[in-house]
């Protein structure tokens, strides 16, 4: 994805689940999002911008309790859009709005989503998988657990660091992609000149889009080492394999 991976790449290390707003993005953060909006969707995803009360609403006791937002992106999938689509492109908005400033959360499970639904411009066929809210944090940083790299590849840590350097950056980028409820369902599998993704588990409906998630973290820690490349073999085991020149 052709944006600013380099601006991205920066957000993935500032970007955590904000849970807890002081106030509504100012009016060129809201113009700035609405461009990015519109960029980044595609291939049947839309990214759409809304405002209400009583948007968010706890799972389970307290967990995924959002307070203080108004404003919010929803990830809306038409009928031939991809889940790993909505993910990808999902979370490139989610960076592009970290490097603004921003606060976010990817929410699928804890919205009510028919009211959320009755203040959006969806068309028929059209359904959302997951919003974010988006605002002024009232809360500081908090980096949350991540498997580590050998659980992740199954690789000891002497074979990691033998990995091409560009390699070595796809993967800790990749390590820090968000899922739902921090499942992490990925196993990462560096393989001939490229590198494949294996999405291991549903993840309560929401295995496609942690996936998306990892692809676009995977390409960001590629490009800060200045690797471009393609997926190839899509579906449950993508395989991300660079342009021959970069190398
Ligand atoms: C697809 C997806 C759905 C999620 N749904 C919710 C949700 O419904 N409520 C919530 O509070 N957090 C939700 N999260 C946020 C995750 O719990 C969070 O990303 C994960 O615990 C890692 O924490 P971090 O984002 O702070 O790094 C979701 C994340 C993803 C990727």
């Amino acid at each position: 994805m052709a944006y600013n991976m380099e601006r991205w790449h920066s957000a993935v290390q500032a970007r955590f689940s904000v849970r807890r707003y002081d106030g509504p993005p100012g009016v060129e953060e809201l113009t700035a999002l609405a461009q990015a909006a519109e960029r980044i969707g595609g291939q049947g995803v839309r990214i759409l911008l809304g405002q209400g009360e009583d948007i968010f609403r706890p799972l389970f006791l307290n967990y995924g309790r959002i307070t203080g937002a108004t404003h919010f992106a929803a990830f809306v999938a038409g009928p031939e859009a991809q889940d790993h689509t909505v993910g990808y492109m999902g979370e490139a908005f989610i960076l592009e709005a970290t490097a603004l400033g921003l606060g976010t959360c990817w929410v699928g499970g804890s919205f009510r989503k028919s009211h959320t639904a009755s203040l959006l411009p969806l068309e028929a066929g059209e359904r959302i998988v997951a919003i974010t809210p988006m605002g002024l944090p009232g809360e500081t940083y908090v980096g949350r657990p991540r498997k580590s790299l050998e659980a992740l590849t199954g690789l000891d840590q002497e074979a990691l660091q033998a990995l091409p350097e560009w390699q070595q950056s796809a993967l800790s980028c990749a390590r820090l992609a968000p899922s739902a409820v921090n499942r992490q369902p990925w196993r990462f599998q560096p393989e001939g000149r490229g590198i494949r993704i294996i999405k291991t588990s549903g993840n309560f409906g929401f295995g496609g889009v942690d996936l998306g998630i990892a692809m676009l973290h995977m390409e960001l820690g590629a490009a800060h080492c200045s690797v471009s490349g393609q997926w190839q073999e899509m579906g449950d085991q993508p395989l991300f394999v660079p342009e021959a020149e970069n190398l």
